[in-house]
């Protein structure tokens, strides 16, 4: 469409901005040396930090805009939907979506991507029954709350895995009613994944035909498509949609995600938009433009080369922090392909001073592509330390 329309003369724009007063210039450099001292602990929560991007910056002049269909054409053309059309092609390879079957966009995150997924369950059946464990991130609840869905919780595993049989039983009970079952493919704690082949075995067994599985792949959607052995977590188990959070594996300043869905559902709640000319697919209407070009920069810059050898970096790296935990005489696990370390919950010090995301009686570091061996040495030592462990301190 771009190419349609001749270009409008230049020498058009406004006056330049004002410059920051000096003030507010120096405030400004001192919350970036507090950012600057904070990455140097960042080791709880699964967001890459081993990243730059200047080439985006340019693009902070313009008032971009991803509003509507990235799959279509909008009359509001300051978009980049075209890089966003290749993000989505990018991961739905990744995710084994079908080609011409699947439909997907760039969300703000992993819990517009559960929204969205859940958002179309509930469109295709309205008196269906969302499942998820215990384990699940917090925004389930939130979003059955917010589409007025009904729900079951089912009860989770101490390794962070779904109770299977609590799942089994719950959804016999119920079989005149469509499930639409949230499975985790990593989850927030543990980086435990649900089995889709035994969800899906369930169903089978109980000869539930009507059904709907979501998968939130926040992290671990990432992941997987490059490990050698991984759990099943793409459409070629049967999913119906799925969440992947932006920010996490891959990294990026601002919160984002992809989502991914059979284009079936889509076309179920999709409807168009005269005010700017394309269809309205997504949840929210104005959309983040500059979170597609973070995410095409990072996976140009990388390749699946890079990309695959980053996941691999990562899982050696949780191996290492296992290793200095036993060190210690301090029992910390991971589950296959997670670069979740799961270990006892340390002093309330220790978890404000590397950020670290407590639950109950544990705590985790996630061992993500900027994570050092020197900070891994650093933290563990520090939990040791707090748990009045003590051990063999040189790494
Ligand atoms: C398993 C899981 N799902 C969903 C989310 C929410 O993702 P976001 O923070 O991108 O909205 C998270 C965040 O940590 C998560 O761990």
């Amino acid at each position: 469409m771009s190419d349609a329309y001749p270009a409008v003369p230049a020498g058009l724009g406004p006056e330049p901005m004002p410059h920051l007063p000096p003030e507010a210039a120096v405030r400004l450099q001192g919350f970036l040396t507090r950012m600057e001292e904070l990455s140097g602990s960042f080791i709880g929560y699964p967001c890459s930090q081993d990243y730059d991007y200047p080439e985006i910056a340019p693009f902070l002049r313009f008032s971009m805009n991803n509003v509507g269909d990235p799959f279509g054409e909008s009359f509001f053309r300051e978009n980049s939907f075209e890089f966003e059309r290749e993000v989505v092609g990018f991961f739905q390879r990744r995710l084994r979506a079908p080609e011409g079957e699947t439909w997907g966009y760039v969300t703000a995150g992993g819990t517009e991507g559960n929204l969205y997924g859940l958002y179309l369950a509930r469109e295709l059946y309205p008196d269906g029954m969302v499942y998820y464990s215990e384990h699940t991130h917090y925004s389930a609840a939130k979003i059955v709350r917010v589409l007025g869905a009904r729900s079951i919780m089912i009860r989770g595993r101490d390794d962070g895995e779904i109770d299977y049989d609590d799942l089994y039983e719950t959804l016999q009970m119920r079989r005149d009613v469509p499930p639409i079952i949230l499975a985790n493919i990593g989850t927030t704690m543990h980086g435990a994944v649900d089995s889709l082949p035994l969800i899906r075995a369930m169903l089978k067994d109980l000869a539930i035909t009507r059904h709907y599985i979501h998968a939130d792949a926040a992290l671990s959607g990432m992941i997987l498509p490059f490990v050698k052995d991984p759990q099943q977590f793409g459409f070629d188990a049967g999913i119906d949609s799925i969440a992947v959070s932006g920010h996490k594996f891959i990294g990026s300043p601002m919160p984002c995600g992809v989502a991914v869905a059979q284009q079936r559902h889509v076309d179920r709640v999709a409807r168009s938009v005269e005010y700017v000319g394309c269809r309205d697919t997504t949840i929210a209407g104005s959309r983040n433009a500059l979170a597609p070009l973070v995410l095409w920069s990072a996976i140009n810059r990388w390749g699946e080369d890079g990309l695959g050898e980053r996941v691999r970096r990562s899982i050696a790296m949780a191996d290492y922090a296992i290793e200095r935990f036993a060190a210690y005489g301090i029992r910390a696990w991971r589950h296959r392909n997670s670069v979740t370390v799961v270990f006892p919950r340390p002093s309330a010090e220790v978890i404000g001073r590397w950020q670290i995301a407590p639950s109950r009686d544990i705590a985790h570091i996630i061992t993500m592509p900027h994570v050092t061996r020197g900070m891994v040495s650093a933290a563990v030592a520090d939990v040791a330390a707090s748990l009045g462990a003590e051990g063999n301190a040189t790494p």
